[in-house]
């Protein structure tokens, strides 16, 4: 599908009569009409602009929230959370618009993590596919949904490098590598923002959470963290730099203290890093309450405190924590906090506002008649249905899959078979549970009748296997088990940090019940994260990771069970065999001790019960088909500063007998630093579909500033020396070659 067709056309759009702030023409440079709004405003009025709160549906009636009234009158909400809906967003809007002083409009702003009424995999999963396009589209389709629902602004994407599958909020990055996240984040923000924000359907993107909260100790969320520099600009940095670099206009400062400064104060994060390194001018957030949490992290002793540090730290936005409502005002007039900076954080608030096109038409995201024609819009169900299949990983096959067509029977058992809240997964934005397919209604297409057998089991909690028997009498009657096991929507995500890996409440035992039957059984793992498959694996005879799929996961997944779809996908994260590997992660380093030292093979860096090595490598996937690579050549043995990139080229043959396709990557090794470096490190990666025999030169470049990276002095850049560069299916890519890097 071409992107350009999902655009709402501007014709679409219904111009009402409105309101207008009264403010510079039209024609004038963003930057002069924000100047001009900013000397006609108050002081409380400047303070309103960096103050969010979230709202409730309703302005008036039961529940609703009549104090914030009063406040958006006087201009004191610059933007509001989770108000959504054209009718609803259109009464919040009124009241600021028709009743503030200078009529400055609001910006919505909501979750829009994968998708928005539409919902697609989970962000982890959408990694799985690395497939960019399908990412990016994905996203396009979400900012026209939430746009057509009033909403102007999405907290996503969140890019953090997640090394720690305990963390429930891996489901929501991209997984454990800076260059496939940085890839994705890029992608990721194109799709929302396009190149040209303010365009009908583009909303502002937020890169968050700035920075290394994916590396909160022990995996348990809002944790302290403690990342050395080195490892922020090597590894974590990276995705919210390419955010930047691809004009994200928007950051989220992470809940977590790193070294000592929560990130909502932290002026090495977004002074020097954010604005004075990568040169960022749009504007930071705090997560939510972030700064009167910092009472709880205890580097203040009141929220007047943490109001100052966190605005002189660079933190423009408070969301939900009053610090800035209550106190920046008479901080600016003691003189405490410069007026200047009060002017810049507020000029960057007006700025994504005049941007987006707000002053011209505060209503433009109001508008019922398109919000009814676009969410859930069948060419979004479509692309829904074909990144569930694109992200699921095959991850084990001993032949039963794809499922042999005609005739056969199937069961399909198991708490999420037929769970649709679970199949959305967390952040599922507006997703509606009546509207998504399940995988048992859509194997029920594929399986009419009598050849679709179903029970639920048990629960993915607690201890009842009340369910066993039925789950048992399904079995029996078929020809193979489909078993939709993992964890629900509410085992992942925000604040599910998990200790044990292990299938959770009775799980592994319906597994070994339906292992019992002697029936061939496939493990369709829906989860929001790696979980431990060393007491499954005996029992199954393929495993299928699909992720939380979405909306329309079960016909995607079902895609892939019948062969309609040839696996592609490729984990992102590495699996890891037990809690006690993690954190576990291909980029490693080397060590001192790699190998064994002494003949007894002892003294090595390793543990005395388990292996070193994931139960499956990053990169890792299973088609139906098998890919051969060979023929590796480099198009020099040197690579100059200055000079030519080098072409690193490879042969990929599609070996097996059906069309599929291919994540070729790329992986270098330094064998040299001044400073120890990783084993190897993705550096390129391309999709590709080959016919059954079909063979293929791929091409990668690599420059210089492709081997980049913080150097002893802490510098950024490469360093000549010997590399290798290695090119295969997965992270044990097994042709090589070396090359040269030399002093410009
Ligand atoms: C999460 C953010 C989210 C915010 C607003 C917080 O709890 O950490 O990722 O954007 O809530 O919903």
């Amino acid at each position: 599908m071409h992107l350009r067709l999902l655009l709402p056309s501007l014709s679409m759009l219904v111009l009402l009569p409105i309101a207008r702030p009264a403010t510079a023409p039209t024609t004038l440079p963003v930057e002069d009409r924000v100047r001009d709004l900013l000397s006609r405003m108050t002081l409380e009025e400047k303070v309103g602009q960096l103050v969010q709160y979230s709202g409730r549906d309703t302005l008036t009636g039961p529940g609703s929230q009549a104090e914030l009234v009063p406040l958006i009158k006087a201009g004191g909400a610059g933007s509001m959370l989770n108000v959504h809906g054209a009718a609803k967003t259109r009464e919040w809007q009124k009241l600021a618009v028709e009743s503030s002083r200078l009529h400055i409009p609001m910006l919505f702003a909501l979750d829009v993590v994968h998708g928005c009424r539409t919902i697609f995999p989970i962000p982890l999963g959408t990694a799985a596919s690395w497939d960019l396009g399908a990412i990016e589209q994905a996203e396009r389709i979400a900012a026209i949904e939430a746009s057509a629902t009033g909403i102007h602004w999405t907290f996503a994407p969140m890019v953090d490098i997640a090394r720690d599958p305990r963390w429930g909020r891996i489901a929501e990055s991209a997984g454990e590598d800076p260059f496939l996240g940085s890839t994705i984040a890029r992608a990721r923000v194109r799709g929302f923002q396009t190149d040209r924000l303010g365009a009908p359907g583009t909303i502002l993107a937020c890169a968050k959470h700035f920075a290394a909260y994916g590396a909160v100790q022990a995996g348990r969320d809002y944790f302290t963290t403690d990342v050395t520099e080195r490892v922020l600009r090597d590894v974590y940095f990276p995705p919210f730099r390419a955010a930047v670099d691809a004009g994200v206009a928007t950051f989220m400062a992470g809940f977590n203290d790193l070294d000592g400064t929560p990130c909502t104060a932290n002026a090495f994060l977004l002074d020097r890093v954010l604005r004075g390194e990568w040169g960022f001018r749009g504007f930071v957030i705090s997560d939510w309450q972030g700064i009167s949490e910092m009472l709880e992290h205890g580097n203040v002793a009141d929220l007047r405190d943490a109001a100052r540090q966190s605005f002189l730290a660079g933190l423009d936005v408070d969301m939900e924590a009053q610090g800035y409502e209550k106190h920046l005002a008479e901080l600016v007039r003691s003189g405490a906090v410069p007026v200047a900076r009060l002017d810049a954080a507020v000029g960057a608030v007006l700025a994504a506002k005049f941007r987006l096109g707000l002053f011209e038409d505060p209503y433009r995201n109001c508008d019922e008649a398109q919000e009814k024609a676009l969410l859930f819009a069948p060419a979004h169900r479509e692309a829904a249905r074909d990144l569930a299949r694109r992200s699921a990983v095959l991850l084990k096959n001993n032949g039963v899959l794809p499922l042999k067509a005609g005739g056969i029977t199937v069961a399909v058992v198991g708490p999420l078979a037929d769970s649709a809240g679970d199949q959305l997964g967390c952040w599922s934005g507006l997703g509606e549970r009546s509207e998504v397919v399940t995988l048992r209604a859509a194997l029920a297409e594929a399986f009419p009748g009598a050849r679709l057998r179903y029970a639920q089991g048990c629960l993915t909690t607690g201890d009842d296997t009340s369910g066993f028997a039925a789950a048992r009498q399904a079995a029996a009657g078929a020809d193979v088990i489909v078993a939709a096991l993992g964890e629900t929507a509410n085992q992942s995500g925000e604040s599910t940090s998990r200790a044990s890996l292990d299938l959770s409440g009775p799980q592994l035992a319906l597994l070994r019940e339906l292992h019992a039957t002697g029936k061939p059984v496939v493990l369709l793992l829906m989860a929001g994260r790696p979980l431990l498959l060393e007491a499954v694996d005996p029992l199954v005879d393929a495993i299928l990771v699909g992720w939380h799929p979405g909306s329309m996961g079960g016909p995607g997944l079902a895609d892939v069970l019948t062969g309609a779809y040839n696996p592609s996908g490729k984990l992102p994260v590495t699996w890891p065999r037990s809690v006690g590997q993690i954190p576990l992660f291909y980029a490693h380093k080397n060590s001192g001790r790699p190998t064994p030292t002494d003949p007894e093979g002892k003294y090595f860096s390793h543990y005395i019960d388990t292996p070193n090595t994931p139960r499956f490598r990053f990169g890792f996937g299973l088609s139906y088909t098998t890919f051969a690579y060979d023929s590796l050549r480099l198009s020099a043995p040197v690579l100059q500063p200055g000079g030519p990139a080098l072409i690193v080229t490879a042969r990929v043959r599609n070996a097996g007998a059906r069309a599929g396709e291919e994540v070729v990557q790329l992986y270098v090794r330094d064998r040299v630093g001044s400073v120890t470096r990783p084993v190897r490190e993705l550096k390129g990666f391309e999709k590709i579909a080959l016919a059954a025999g079909e063979s293929r030169e791929v091409s990668f470049r690599l420059a210089p500033a492709d081997l980049a990276f913080c150097r002893a002095d802490m510098t950024f850049g490469p360093e000549p020396g010997a590399f290798d560069v290695f090119v295969g299916g997965d992270s044990n890519a097994a042709l090589s070659a070396p090359f040269t890097l030399t002093a410009p």
